[in-house]
């Protein structure tokens, strides 16, 4: 097959790495894809990310299958225009997106199909989002309803911090338009974990799961990031609490979008927080995580392009999937500034010495700079390994990180070590 990936950071340089591992592929397009993508595959910048300039390049290059990285093509209906050209795609259509698309759809969803849920209130203007604040106590949860890449959720400690936030989001200050209309809700405690499931429209075949670590500083301090590195090991959850979560949330989405005449074909990916009160969503996405992808694909042993091209033909089947047991981990290097604003073109060295460990060095925000590969976005790189244990994993991973330098470069030096604790 010639498979087509669509997206350039560290989830895509995963993919295009599994699909370059997968006997039934021959030839691989990543758009626009980074400097680690050339490395397994050949790299095209479409004119934009808009669907009608993807399709313009898929015209070109008439992929088998083309694998959707992130939700904005999804949003924007790149399924929709694909399919409706001939081309087999794997994604959800413009109208199941909106899982991820819309808080307000999300949640109003999950309401009508009792999928478990922190309680939650809608407001279309600060006014009303003021008056609604009184129905919850503090902290609250504050989120914009449209997409904001990482930036929408923010938690209040009290009141006043609260009606800031208000102002912030609907006047459009702090993530634009989509902040216009909100959704608050209670706050959960717990662990998160990341649950991700192939669906072909009727099944969902679940992936192992996954923990991300989502802010900034070690010990869950500091602002929310897009992920500053995941892991994947067997026991985030035992085999009765998947079939739980396929029970109350995957099949509820699959059965719910089916029965309201959208569908849902792509990854299925909830964030879920195992809560004393059982599992509660705090969001979907509709496509893999970033870094989960990343750990996720490290300890897959399957032929990632046929799983995928089953999913998106109807032809889903367990046989298709299989991981190792070796738990796998991804840490995360960002550039100086991330999540703010982001200092860009620090030469990168240890490259190649980070690989001879025997890592994954994933590309996020890379460019190919007169001096070689340099920074070029907030998450730079995905140090990516595995081990018979988690704590060898982890291990491994950081050894790998040790060689690498850019100037300001941000790790954290915990990720899994949440897990070390709770199987120790
Ligand atoms: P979301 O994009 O909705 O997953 O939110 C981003 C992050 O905010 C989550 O990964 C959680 O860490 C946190 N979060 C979201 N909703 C809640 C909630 N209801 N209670 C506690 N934390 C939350
Ligand atoms: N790692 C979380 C996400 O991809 O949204």
């Amino acid at each position: 097959m010639k498979v087509l990936v669509l997206g350039g950071g560290g989830r895509e340089h995963a993919i295009a790495w599994s699909l370059r591992r997968s006997p039934s592929v021959h030839e691989i397009v990543v758009a626009p894809g980074n400097p680690g993508c050339a490395e397994v595959a050949t790299c095209f910048r479409p004119a934009s990310n808009k669907p009608q300039d993807l399709l313009a390049l898929a015209n070109r290059i008439r992929p088998d299958l083309t694998i959707v990285g992130p939700e904005a093509p999804l949003v924007d209906g790149v399924v929709d225009l694909f399919r409706s050209n001939g081309y087999v795609i794997f994604g959800p259509t413009q109208a199941a997106a909106q899982l991820e698309g819309s808080k307000i759809f999300s949640k109003d969803f999950m309401a009508r199909h009792g999928i478990p849920t922190a309680r939650y209130a809608v407001a279309h203007s600060e006014q009303e989002a003021k008056i609604k604040l009184d129905e919850f106590s503090y902290p609250i949860v504050v989120k914009a309803d449209g997409l904001a890449a990482g930036k929408g959720v923010v938690i209040s400690e009290d009141r006043a911090n609260a009606l800031t936030i208000l102002h912030s989001m609907a006047s459009g200050n702090l993530v634009g338009a989509a902040g216009r209309n909100i959704v608050m809700e209670e706050f959960l405690t717990g662990e998160e974990v990341s649950f991700i499931g192939l669906c072909d429209g009727d099944k969902v075949l679940p992936l192992e799961p996954s923990q991300d670590h989502k802010t900034i500083f070690d010990d869950d301090r500091g602002p929310n990031t897009g992920g500053m590195g995941a892991y994947s090991d067997s026991r985030l959850l035992t085999q009765a609490e998947r079939d739980d979560v396929v029970r109350t949330v995957m099949q509820p989405v699959l059965d719910g979008m089916k029965a309201e005449g959208a569908p849902f074909v792509g990854f299925l990916y909830a964030g879920l927080m195992l809560t004393p009160g059982g599992v509660k969503v705090l969001e979907f996405n509709v496509r893999l995580g970033d870094p989960e992808t990343q750990a996720l694909l490290h300890r897959m042993d399957c032929d990632f392009g046929l799983l995928v091209h089953a999913a998106a033909t109807g032809k889903l089947h367990p046989g298709l999937l299989k991981f190792r047991e070796d738990p796998s981990i991804c840490v995360v290097l960002a550039a100086h500034g991330y999540p703010g604003t982001v200092r860009t073109g620090d030469p990168i060295s240890g490259l190649a010495e980070a690989s001879e460990t025997g890592a994954v060095v994933f590309h996020a925000g890379t460019r190919t700079g007169v001096h070689g590969v340099e920074t070029s976005g907030g998450r730079v790189l995905g140090v990516t390994h595995s081990g018979a244990t988690l704590q060898q994993a982890i291990a491994n991973a950081y050894a790998a990180c040790d060689k690498i330098h850019f100037d300001g470069m941000q790790i954290r030096r915990d990720i899994g070590r949440k897990g070390l604790k709770r199987w120790l």
